[in-house]
């Protein structure tokens, strides 16, 4: 059984313009200690599934299929009174913009104690203690300084450590990252998923990394999903992904990412503009962007293939591909 398995889960907003289906049928399974990596382009639907295995939606937000299971027990309809046992203590979740998440009136060191205190049954003593430690395990210097001190004192990617400290002084299993770097500069960036790796190796929780850039899901995760218009269309192991990706979408992802071979080549991103979650289409919902789409990718939408045991995508050119192997084959088979 995996630390969080995740089955056809599927949420809808329901708002004055109708059903806005932004998350629709996706499963994963997340292992104790890895680290998966959710990615694709604004809108896709990765922060709505975070949300959802939270249960933190937005009022019009609810799960309207499908089911996830942490540890055994299942998180859907179980209710308020078990989603406060779990969230912040098993499961914790660190957002982009570390500003919207800290109270500015109230010094670092009183938000991480109250944390601390409210999700574990240490004493003020004992909670103070907890603090230093880790504010002295995300890297920050003086730390008994800096617990006096308020947000507006530390810099962006300060805040986001302070963030990624008070996300893990519970021990959570699960450490969800929304996107916990796009408001950094590179640089800062670079610190940080650096100090999230190292942590992840000394404390070995499970990381689900949310992020539009494929570039961070090369350096950290184990784990892919790429998810497009609420849906994955392709997951499997990191190198899976990134050596042998098998939908048209990831392909275009790749294409658009700066490596060391295309730096100072222009970049191809992908043209077209995501899909209406009013709306969506019977086929395949990248199929109006796609340059390989076939009749068939408008008329129906590919359902989950298996590439291999460590790998699945929905995409109609794999099976065109293994027709036209098959057609090879028995072809050949035919002249001999
Ligand atoms: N509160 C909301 N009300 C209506 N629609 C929403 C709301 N939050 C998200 N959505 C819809 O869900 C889609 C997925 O959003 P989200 O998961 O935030 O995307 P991202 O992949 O960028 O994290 C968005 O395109 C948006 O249309
Ligand atoms: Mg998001």
């Amino acid at each position: 059984m995996a630390l969080l398995e995740v089955r056809n889960l599927s949420t809808s907003f329901f708002t004055d313009e109708g059903e806005v289906r932004a998350v629709n049928g996706v499963s994963f399974d997340l292992e104790r200690g890895r680290v998966l990596g959710i990615v694709g382009e604004s809108g896709s639907g990765k922060s709505v599934t975070a949300y959802s295995i939270m249960q933190i939606l937005a009022s019009t937000g609810r799960i309207v299929g499908g089911s996830v299971r942490f540890d055994g027990q299942e998180l859907v309809g179980a209710g308020e009174k078990v989603m406060k046992t779990v969230r912040g203590n098993r499961i914790s979740i660190i957002f982009q913009d570390p500003m919207t998440s800290l109270n500015p009136t109230y010094t670092i060191g009183r938000q991480l104690m109250e944390a601390i205190l409210l999700h574990t049954d240490r004493n003020r003593e004992q909670a103070h203690e907890r603090a230093v430690e880790m504010l002295r395990l995300v890297n920050v210097n003086e730390p008994e300084k800096r617990m006096k001190q308020y947000p507006y004192e530390f810099s962006g990617g300060m805040r986001q450590r302070v963030m990624i400290a008070m996300a893990l002084a519970c021990e959570p299993d699960i450490l969800i990252a929304d996107e916990p770097t796009t408001a950094l500069d590179v640089t800062i960036q670079a610190g940080i998923l650096e100090l999230m790796k190292d942590i992840q190796k000394k404390i070995g929780m499970a990381i689900i990394m949310i992020t539009h850039d494929l570039g961070v899901v090369a350096q950290l995760c184990d784990e892919v999903i790429v998810m497009y218009a609420g849906a994955i269309c392709e997951q499997g192991t990191a190198d899976e992904i990134f050596y042998n990706p098998k939908h048209e979408y990831t392909k275009g992802l790749l294409r658009s990412i700066p490596t060391a071979s295309n730096t100072d080549q222009k970049l191809e991103p992908i043209s077209g503009t995501p899909i209406d979650l009013l709306n969506m289409p019977k086929g395949c919902p990248f199929a109006p962007r796609c340059d390989a789409a076939m009749k068939i990718c408008i008329r129906s939408r590919c359902e989950r293939m298996e590439i291999n045991e460590h790998h699945a995508a929905a995409c109609w050119q794999n099976l065109r591909e293994e027709m036209l192997r098959a057609g090879v084959e028995q072809k050949g088979g035919e002249q001999s």
